[in-house]
């Protein structure tokens, strides 16, 4: 293993898209961001300096951070931001993951342009999983709006209604094509013959999408940095937070083929709907020939995704065995609802709040992570979600309750407990598949179901053998998702909705996870240069 040392300025950047110039916050002027490269067991030392005017924090989406909470970088949870003029060093070691992740900025919604992404080799020596490719290639996946993001952010806030969507989704930076704003969209070039390992990471702010590409089929053999029994597929799903790794063959002689992204959501309003087209190019293929293209699942392709989502499996190997939790010490139950609450202030009266358990979390002024690591009181409560959970019909369309009350509440986990949480997605309001990313663990994907939860019947329906392993998970509309991990990361770790939106909208929660008795369970000390408050 070796230290990796990177240096990463927070900088303004003009960037031409969609026929118009706006400044951007990026790093070291970059848009997709610099990517990270690291082999598993690497120490990583990202040193950040803020030249811009905003408080910054960056997270790394998906790295375990076993025992370095201290650099997993959500604001007001873990770290108070890196003022303007200011930096932080973000020092960790990848231990036991390879495969493909992301960072992301993790403060308001700077992350709409401050991305890129993490590939984390094997240990040396040590083969893929599947035949060795003969190239790789990222793909970063976005949203491009045309007006400033921390507007769009501030003026819903202001406003109390949902936010305005972004007008174009992007690959590696490419909306497209668009006529006369001279973008060709991304180009994918590739040689006949050769296999390709594709990188494809989602850091949109609000979509989750699908990708895929005219007569090519990909064979996905990770997701999250977990590698996947193989599978083939027309059509990837992918929501923002997630990443999958997919084999392409080009098996064709020559010729270009569409690529798309398009938007997935079961009930189609409120999201930006529009798909972005690139191209896949096979080399000696002569400019003026034809595009072959293919159909695009509609924006409310439910089968599609679920059929997708409910075919990956892990590996599960001799050499990467799917660890699941066969008994359970905590098993808690969250309802995803988003609801309206008063607001004198707001255009109608009133403020669109997302909530789990009814409560929508309110962010602290110090993180609590310091308040938790001092011992410093009146920051949080550790009594998630402090009242016997309201039971509604979770999956009706009202009237229910879906009253939502403010809090920072937290929830206290003794270190190494099992913990498995049913995530109830409900259809008030805004029936929507929710990405829900778990900071600090991998998690095991064991169950999924439409309609209510039945905590009798459906256990038995559990995958306990070989269920996907990831750290964002959708929970479906009018149905529910269930999770399993070990609670082995003393730290305090996030939950949230990945839709940049919902997370705005108070859909997060905390665990604190204690530290353990043996000599390597414990919290590491905070670095000297941590920023302050
Ligand atoms: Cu990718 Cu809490 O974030």
């Amino acid at each position: 293993s070796m230290v990796r040392h990177y240096n990463f300025s927070v900088v303004m950047k003009n960037v031409t898209k969609l026929c118009g110039t706006k400044s951007i916050v990026t790093i070291n002027g970059k848009f997709p961001g610099p990517t990270l490269y690291a082999r598993e067991d690497d120490n990583m030392v990202v040193r950040v300096v803020n030249h811009v005017q905003y408080n910054v924090t960056l997270h790394w989406h998906g790295v375990r951070q076993l025992r370095t909470c201290w650099a997993d970088g959500p604001a007001y949870i873990t770290q108070c931001p890196i003022q303007p003029g200011q930096n932080y060093v973000y020092n960790f070691t990848i231990t036991g993951q390879r495969g493909t992740l992301l960072w992301h900025a993790h403060i308001t919604w700077l992350r709409a342009t401050l991305h890129g992404a993490i590939v984390i080799l094997p240990k040396r020596g040590t083969p893929y999983p599947f035949p060795k490719p003969d190239k790789e290639k990222i793909i970063v996946l976005g949203e491009w709006w045309k007006a400033d993001t921390e507007a769009v952010l501030n003026q819903a806030i202001q406003t109390g209604l949902p936010p305005n969507v972004s007008d174009a989704h992007t690959m590696n930076g490419h909306p497209g094509p668009v006529p006369n704003c001279s973008s060709q969209g991304y180009t994918l070039h590739v040689e006949s013959g050769k296999t390709y390992l594709l990188r494809i990471i989602n850091a949109a702010v609000n979509d989750e999408l699908f990708f895929q590409m005219a007569e090519h089929n990909l064979t996905v053999v990770e997701v999250d940095a977990s590698y996947t029994k193989p599978i083939n597929t027309d059509s990837i799903f992918i929501g923002p937070g997630q990443t999958t790794n997919a084999l392409l063959t080009a098996h064709k002689s020559s010729g270009k083929y569409l690529i798309a992204i398009s938007p997935f959501m079961d009930a189609p309003v409120g999201l930006d709907n529009s798909t972005s087209t690139g191209t896949l190019v096979y080399s000696g293929t002569t400019l003026s020939s034809p595009t072959v293209s293919m159909a695009i699942p509609p924006l409310n392709a439910t089968p599609v995704e679920f059929s997708f989502i409910d075919s990956l499996r892990s590996l599960n190997s001799k050499e990467y065995p799917a660890n699941v939790p066969l008994t359970i010490d905590h098993s808690l139950f969250f309802t995803i609802s988003v609801g309206v609450n008063p607001c004198s202030t707001c255009v109608n009266g009133t403020r669109l709040v997302a909530a789990l358990n009814n409560v929508s979390f309110v962010m602290p002024n110090i993180s609590i992570l310091e308040a938790h690591y001092h011992n410093i009181g009146g920051v949080y409560t550790d009594d998630f979600p402090g009242y016997p959970p309201i039971p509604f019909n979770y999956t009706g369309t009202g009237p229910s309750n879906i009253q939502t009350m403010n809090g920072t509440r937290v929830y206290r986990l003794p270190f190494n407990s099992t913990v498995q949480i049913v995530l109830q997605g409900t259809s008030i309001i805004a029936p929507e598949n929710h990405p829900t990313h778990l900071h600090g663990f991998n998690f095991f994907a064991v169950g999924k179901g439409l309609g209510n939860f039945d905590p009798v019947k459906d256990p038995f329906k559990f995958n306990l053998v070989d269920p996907v392993e990831r750290n964002t998970i959708g929970v479906p509309t009018g149905g529910w998702t269930a999770i399993r991990f070990w609670a082995d990361n003393p730290g305090v770790w996030f939950l949230h909705c990945h839709l940049e939106v919902h997370t705005t909208w108070g859909l997060k929660m905390a665990f604190i996870v204690e530290n353990g008795k043996g000599p390597n369970e414990s919290l590491l000390p905070p670095p000297g240069d941590f920023p302050k408050c």
